[in-house]
């Protein structure tokens, strides 16, 4: 999918594909240069993550596991709540295990926060979190976060995995929608 095939969906490109791409680059080798000698777990998050999990991975040379998560956040409409129901859980048990938790965005940041609490709470040797996207304007809880590709505006961002009502995730850039699309 290209900005052509969006049409007037499109309002504009915030990050094109070649500057997403430097920038997953050089969060790998940040990465890799913060974990050497140790094995890292990514914990991917359903499903905005799959697009920044792939590419961050394929960049990193530490060696490492994949595993993956998917959660809901109850709540009114698109407002996070901070109420959060695990959908899918680990395949594996992190028990001793350094974890990096990657994320697409961080939006109020309240969904997160309630998972790093839950990782931690089953005792591994580390958790970090890497996300590529944070609105700084938008947080409600201070979370820690390692590895920050983009701080953006608090506006409604598809694309590399952001999806608006599923759609967009294919976009390999990060842009924002003309508003007509929210309104159909
Ligand atoms: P938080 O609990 O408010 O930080 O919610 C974060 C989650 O909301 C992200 O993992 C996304 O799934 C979703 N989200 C927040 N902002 C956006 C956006 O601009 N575009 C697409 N999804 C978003
Ligand atoms: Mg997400």
């Amino acid at each position: 999918m290209d900005a052509t095939d969006m049409g007037s969906d499109l309002e504009k490109i915030l990050l094109t594909e070649e500057q997403v791409a430097t920038r997953v680059a050089e969060m790998a080798a940040q990465i890799d240069a913060d974990y050497t000698g140790r094995e890292v777990l990514l914990v991917g998050v359903l499903k905005g993550a799959v697009m920044i999990m792939a590419d961050l991975s394929r960049q990193m040379h530490t060696e490492l596991t994949m595993d993956w998560m998917a959660v809901s956040s109850y709540g009114s409409g698109t407002k996070s709540s901070g109420v959060v129901r695990i959908l899918k859980d680990l395949d594996t048990d992190i028990d001793g295990r350094h974890v990096l938790v990657v994320e697409d965005i961080i939006d109020s940041g309240l969904t997160l926060s309630w998972l790093v609490a839950n990782l931690r709470s089953r005792n591994p040797a580390s958790v970090e979190v890497a996300t590529l996207l944070r609105k700084p304007e938008s947080a409600k809880v201070d979370v820690d976060v390692r590895y920050v590709g983009f701080d953006v505006p608090s506006e409604f961002v598809v694309g590399y995995g952001l999806d608006y009502a599923g759609r967009y995730r294919n976009l390999p850039f990060v842009g924002t929608l003309a508003p007509h699309v929210y309104q159909r």
